[in-house]
C-alpha cells in the first residue's frame, strides 16, 4: 500500500504517470463548437497538468498526443492538431525552461512535417539539462510499432554478432523502447469513459495501474488529477507476486 504516502506526498509515489487524453471532439459538441475549439481547450488542459504535475514533484508525464492511426482523420483535422503542436512548442518552451522540464517525444515523430521535427528538436536539444520532470509527448506513435523498432534494433545487434539469440532478454527490449531513459510506468489514465489502451505504451503497462474516467479531456484538471492519484495511492501492487 502506497497509502501513507499521500498525506505528504501528492504523487503518493507514482513516479511516471501516462494520459491518453480523450475526449476533445466531444466536449466541443455537447457545447456545440467546433472539434477544433475542443483540441484547442485541449491543450490548454494539457499545459496546465505539465505544470500541475511538475508542482507535485512528479519525476515523467507522458501524454498520448497523436497516433500511428491518427492519419486517418479528416485532413482539416489533422492539420489543425499539426498546427496546435506548433503554437504549443512555440508559447510553451520558455516554461519548460524555465520550470525545469525536459521535452521528450516517442514515436516515430520524423515522419511530421520538417518544420515540426526540426522544432521538436531545438525544444529537446534546449531543455535537456533540465531535471525537475521529464515530459514525454507520444507523436506518431503506437505501442506496437515502438515494439516492432526495438526488435529490429535488437536483431541488427544480433545480426552483428553482439547479442547470441538465446541471451535476448527482457532488457535487451526494454532497452530499446522509446521510453528507456523514464522511470517504470506507474500509473495509465484514459479520459472520456472508454475502456481501451489503444496501441499506448503496451510494453510499458504490464504492471501498471489503470484508471479511467468519463471527464473529457479539456475538463480534467488538477482536481482530476488528484483523485487518479488518490486511487493510485489506495491500490495494493503486487506485481505479479502475492
Ligand atoms: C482525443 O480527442 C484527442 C486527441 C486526438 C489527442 C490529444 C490532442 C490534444 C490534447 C491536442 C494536441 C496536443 C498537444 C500536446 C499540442 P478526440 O478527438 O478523439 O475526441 P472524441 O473521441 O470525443 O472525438
Amino acid at each position: 500500500m502506497q497509502g501513507a504516502a499521500g498525506k505528504s506526498d501528492p504523487t503518493y509515489g507514482a513516479r511516471h504517470i501516462a494520459i491518453i487524453m480523450d475526449g476533445n471532439g466531444r466536449w466541443a459538441k455537447r457545447k456545440h463548437l467546433p472539434r477544433a475549439l475542443g483540441h484547442k481547450k485541449g491543450v490548454e488542459a494539457v499545459r496546465n497538468i505539465v505544470r500541475v504535475a511538475g508542482e507535485m514533484g512528479m519525476e515523467a508525464m507522458t501524454l498520448y498526443a497523436f497516433s500511428s492511426e491518427n492519419w486517418s482523420r479528416p485532413e482539416e483535422e489533422i492539420s489543425d492538431l499539426m498546427g496546435l503542436l506548433r503554437q504549443y512548442i512555440q508559447s510553451d518552451i520558455d516554461e519548460f525552461v524555465k520550470n525545469g522540464v525536459r521535452l521528450k517525444v516517442i514515436g516515430n515523430y520524423r515522419a511530421l512535417d520538417s518544420d515540426i521535427v526540426t522544432m521538436i528538436d531545438n525544444a529537446i536539444r534546449k531543455t535537456a539539462g533540465n531535471d525537475k520532470m521529464t515530459l514525454a509527448v507520444a507523436l506518431n506513435y503506437g505501442a506496437q510499432d515502438e515494439m516492432r523498432r526495438a526488435v529490429q534494433h535488437v536483431a541488427s545487434r544480433v545480426k552483428q554478432g553482439e547479442l547470441e539469440p538465446e541471451a535476448i532478454g527482457l532488457e535487451h527490449i526494454a532497452g530499446a523502447l522509446d521510453t528507456v531513459d523514464l522511470p517504470p510506468l506507474d500509473l495509465l489514465i484514459r479520459t472520456s469513459g472508454e475502456l481501451r489502451l489503444s496501441n499506448f505504451l503496451l510494453w510499458q503497462a504490464a504492471y501498471s495501474e489503470l484508471y479511467f474516467t468519463d471527464t473529457l479531456w479539456p475538463d480534467f484538471d488538477k482536481a482530476e488529477l488528484e483523485k487518479a492519484l488518490q486511487s493510485f495511492g489506495e491500490r495494493e501492487r503486487r506485481f505479479g507476486g502475492r
